[in-house]
């Protein structure tokens, strides 16, 4: 079995920088970028793969300006290691990530380099999975009820429309892990330019996308408040580990 990780880290962060930060952007690390409890945050993904045998290609795509530094730093420390261009939007990062996936690959699973605490036997479950059914996805279940709101871009009129069932409701998060031909299909086809992940695209394929509850927090870094959450769960983790 030879599959291939694709790790995005080409974002540009927005909603971690917020809006007071948007003048001075070029100078800033960005959130996947920024040390973690030892190690930049991308790194974390990018070893919780490569500690599965069967990844035998780590693809992280990332933006233009740190390509060239990034593919020299890693370059002779791990050979298995590509960079990438990302580009202006996921989906334009993980179709450039597509084009270097090796020929024989068998699995490609996507995950977001913004969820450093992903674990080992999480995508190992997802992968058991995807190699069953060609497809599956990390979630999880919702905690909050939830409600479906009037259109929020009109903002003097924002109410409650109806309580979902939550018992139905599912957080998707990262990796999906899918066959390698089955994605290539997928995003070869786009069938819209509001995606914000992969299954989405999968799923308009009319192919069935199995569900996989993560069992450890894979939350994304989204704003500063997750990150001192996950830094604070890094920090505890090595302490007990200890
Ligand atoms: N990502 C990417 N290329 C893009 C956009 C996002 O590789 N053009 C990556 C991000 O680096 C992140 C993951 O996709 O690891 C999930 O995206 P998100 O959390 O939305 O990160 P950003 O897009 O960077 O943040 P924001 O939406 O707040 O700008
Ligand atoms: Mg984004």
């Amino acid at each position: 079995m030879k599959n291939t990780a694709i790790i995005l880290a080409a974002g540009l962060g927005k909603r971690f920088r917020g809006a007071a930060a948007s003048g001075k952007v070029k100078n800033r690390v960005l959130k996947q970028f920024l040390n973690i409890n030892g190690k930049p945050v991308f790194l974390w993904s990018v070893e919780a793969f490569s500690s599965i045998k069967s990844f035998k290609q780590i693809i992280v795509a990332v933006p233009s300006n740190m390509l060239k530094s990034l593919s020299l730093k890693y370059k002779r420390r791990k050979a298995n290691l590509v960079f990438t261009l990302g580009g202006d939007e996921r989906f334009d990062s993980v179709k450039n990530a597509l084009s270097v996936v090796e020929n024989d690959t068998n699995f490609i699973a996507v995950h977001d380099a913004a969820r450093p605490l992903v674990s080992k036997k999480d995508i190992l479950a997802v992968l058991k999975s995807a190699e069953k059914t060609g497809a599956a996805i990390a979630v999880e279940k919702m905690k909050d009820t939830i409600k479906l709101v009037s259109d929020v871009y009109i903002k003097n009129g924002e109410y409650v429309l109806k309580t979902l069932d939550r018992a139905v409701l599912r957080n998707a998060q990262t990796p999906q892990i899918f066959e390698s031909n089955l994605l290539k299909r997928a995003y070869f086809k786009k069938i819209s330019d509001a995606v914000t992940d992969d299954s989405q695209l999968v799923e308009g394929l009319k192919v069935k996308v199995s569900v996989v509850e993560t069992r450890f927090p894979n939350f994304k870094i989204t704003t500063k408040q997750d990150f001192k959450l996950a830094s604070a769960l890094f920090a505890f983790q090595s302490r007990i580990s200890k």
